[in-house]
């Protein structure tokens, strides 16, 4: 039914208007034209004044019905436009890697290489295990009794201060720690071999260590070891000198040597430092060498009695030795670098040259 208007026929026109704006500005024309104030709707609704009652009341009514139909299609049209809008604008921007071709803008792909400590540590594996070495490992997170006590250091001796150390749970029933040294992992090879009855042992372990040192152009607090551990029966001290010897002259050149001087190390009697030739002055002496021509490398001894009571092993029936020395210390007299901490800090002008 209609009025003075044909209300239908508004409503009918309004939707064929908006279905056609496909644009956010087509849209607002559109929406001014159907509903806006000059719009045919709010004409209409100026004549109801002049009306009689009841055909005030029925116009009013489909007038009212006809604002809610093109208010709510202009919302479907709105919401429409602006995701179409969107959408274009995403595909526009999406970048298509399919398109790139490595390699062609950048030049060739860089490849990176092994950190210069492991190559050391490869290095040095391969020269042990040219001699008849095993390699082992063992965990970084040790107990009190690995790390000191079974290698002969009981608490509150005086050795201890020499390794002081990061400790992640100090007291009863023991303290853990992160270990100071390469040498509780004897320990642990001794035990196994005992164990499974496997004797002798030519093994050498290498692994990061921990120690509470400022780092200095020598040190780290976060370092490698190489520790080496023979048991067997009749094995002297001769056969250590020798060991120590034939490892110098195969990872640093046959013009390096070796020395080994008295020292002490709870866990080895009689110990030694053993210092090789400078590798910068060749033995000449230099600032490097403080003018001695040597250079201390690391520590060794024959296996203390002690040591081997702690793990069971007959002191009567094995002897063997024990070394254990630094792996950025080698790598640093190797290629002659002046302080340490270059290793870590991850300069990639610095690692590259290796
Ligand atoms: N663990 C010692 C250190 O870190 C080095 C060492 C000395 C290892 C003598 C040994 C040894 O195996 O026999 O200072």
């Amino acid at each position: 039914m209609s009025g003075p208007v044909d209300v239908d026929a508004l409503v009918a026109e309004a939707r064929v208007a908006i279905a056609a704006a496909d644009t956010t500005e087509d849209f607002r024309h559109v929406a001014a034209v159907v509903s806006g104030k000059k719009s045919a709707l709010v004409e209409a609704s100026r004549a109801l004044g002049s009306m009689d009652p009841d055909a005030r009341k029925e116009l009013g009514r489909q007038l009212h019905e006809a604002r809610a139909t093109v208010d709510g299609l202009l919302e479907a049209r709105r919401t429409a436009i602006r995701y179409a809008e969107l959408s274009a604008e995403m595909a526009a921007s999406r970048l298509d890697l399919t398109e790139y071709v490595p390699g062609e803008a950048a030049g060739p792909v860089a490849r990176g290489h092994l950190h210069l400590v492991s190559q050391t540590r490869d290095a040095l594996e391969d020269v042990f295990v040219g001699m008849g070495f095993e390699v082992a490992e063992g965990p970084e997170i040790e107990s009190d009794w690995y790390n000191f006590g079974a290698l002969n250091i009981p608490p509150a001796h005086p050795a201890r201060g020499m390794w002081d150390t990061f400790y992640l749970h100090l007291g009863e029933p023991e303290s853990t720690l992160l270990r100071t040294h390469t040498s509780p992992v004897q320990i642990h090879l001794m035990e196994r071999a005992v164990l499974d009855g496997t004797l002798p042992i030519h093994s050498v372990m290498p692994g990061r260590c921990y120690r509470r040192d400022t780092p200095d152009a020598r040190h780290l607090a976060v370092f490698h070891q190489i520790e080496g551990l023979v048991v067997d029966r009749g094995i002297t001290f001769a056969d250590l000198a020798g060991t120590i010897e034939t490892f110098t002259a195969a990872y640093f050149g046959p013009d390096i040597h070796s020395r080994l001087r008295p020292a002490y190390f709870p866990f080895t009697e009689p110990s030694a430092e053993f210092e090789v030739t400078c590798t910068i002055c060749k033995g000449e002496g230099c600032r490097t060498c403080s003018q001695t021509g040597w250079i201390e490398l690391g520590g060794c001894g024959m296996v203390d009695p002690a040591v081997f009571a702690s793990v069971g092993i007959d002191a009567d029936e094995w002897t063997g030795f024990a070394f254990g020395f630094g792996i950025d210390r080698c790598a640093q007299m190797r290629h002659q670098i002046a302080d340490m901490r270059a290793l870590i800090e991850n300069d990639i002008r610095f690692l590259r040259q290796f």
